[in-house]
C-alpha cells in the first residue's frame, strides 16, 4: 500500500499499527522459538550425534532472538531522538548479536542434514546479514543518519526472515495433509527461500517509497552523533 496520498495523522496511524504488528510477531516468534534452547530443549528434531550442532544452535538462537527483539525499538523516532545514549548502546548490543549468531549460523549451515537448497539459502542470509550490519555502522560512523537507516532497514528485514520463515512453515506444514506429495524438506526450503526473497522485496519497496517522497524521516542531530 502506497502512503503517500495518505494524510500526516493517518499516515502516522498506519506506521504505528505496522510497528505494532512486527514489534508482536517478533517478540512472540523469539519467545517461542528461542526459549527451548536455553532450557536444552528444540522446537524441530535436531539429531544430537552431529558434533557440535545442538550446541551451534543455542549459540545462534539467544543473540538471534536478542536482534529480533531489540530491531523494533530502534526504528522508533521519538525514542531516538530523547534517549540517543540508549540507541547507540542497542545498537551496538545488536551489532555483536548479529556477529555472533551469524558465525553459530555458519557452523549450523555446514552441518544441518536439512539439504543443499536450503544451505545455499542460509549461506546468502547470512552473507546479506553481515554485510548490511557492517553498511550500517559504516555509516553512522561517518554521520550519515539517512545511509544507515536504509541499511538498518535492510538488516533488520533479513532479522524478520525468521519470523515470516516460521509463519511459511506453518501454513506448509498444514497443508502437507492436503498435498500428501509434499515432504517437511521441501516446505523448510521453500520456506527459507521466500522469507528471504519476499523480506527484501518488501524492504526495498518501502525504502524506494520514502525515497522518492524525498521524504527522510529522521535526521535529527540527536541521531546523527556516531554508534
Ligand atoms: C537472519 C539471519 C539468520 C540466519 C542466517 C539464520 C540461520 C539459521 C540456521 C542455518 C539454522 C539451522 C537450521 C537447520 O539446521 O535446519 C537456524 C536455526 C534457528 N534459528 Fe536462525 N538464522 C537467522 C536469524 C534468526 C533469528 C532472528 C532468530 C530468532 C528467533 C533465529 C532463531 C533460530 C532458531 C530458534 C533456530 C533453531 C531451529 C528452530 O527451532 O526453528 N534465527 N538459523
Amino acid at each position: 500500500m502506497s502512503t503517500a496520498t495518505l494524510s500526516p495523522t493517518a499516515r502516522r496511524r498506519w506506521w504505528w499499527f505496522l510497528w505494532s504488528l512486527l514489534a508482536v510477531l517478533a517478540a512472540g516468534i523469539a519467545a517461542y522459538f528461542v526459549t527451548p534452547y536455553v532450557l536444552g530443549r528444540s522446537t524441530i528434531p535436531i539429531d544430537r550425534a552431529i558434533v557440535g550442532y545442538y550446541t551451534s544452535l543455542v549459540v545462534h538462537a539467544v543473540p538471534a532472538g536478542l536482534t529480533l527483539v531489540l530491531g523494533p525499538w530502534q526504528f522508533v523516532p521519538r525514542l531516538r531522538a530523547r534517549f540517543p545514549r540508549l540507541h547507540r548502546i542497542t545498537g551496538r548490543v545488536y551489532l555483536i548479536s548479529v556477529l555472533g549468531a551469524a558465525a553459530a549460523a555458519s557452523y549450523a549451515t555446514v552441518v544441518t542434514p536439512s539439504g543443499f537448497p536450503l544451505q545455499v539459502a542460509f549461506s546468502v542470509l547470512i552473507v546479506a546479514w553481515l554485510y548490511t550490519a557492517y553498511q550500517g555502522y559504516r555509516t553512522i560512523r561517518r554521520g550519515d543518519v539517512r545511509q544507515h537507516r536504509i541499511w538498518m532497514i535492510r538488516n533488520y528485514t533479513l532479522t524478520f526472515a525468521a519470523v515470516t520463515l516460521r509463519l511459511y512453515l506453518m501454513l506448509g506444514t498444514a497443508l502437507m495433509p492436503v498435498i500428501p506429495a509434499l515432504q517437511f524438506r521441501d516446505v523448510y526450503t521453500a520456506s527459507a527461500w521466500l522469507s528471504l526473497l519476499g523480506n527484501v522485496l518488501v524492504a526495498e519497496y518501502f525504502i524506494v517509497q520514502r525515497t522518492r517522497a524525498g521524504r527522510p524521516r529522521d535526521t535529527r542531530a540527536a541521531v546523527a552523533q556516531p554508534a
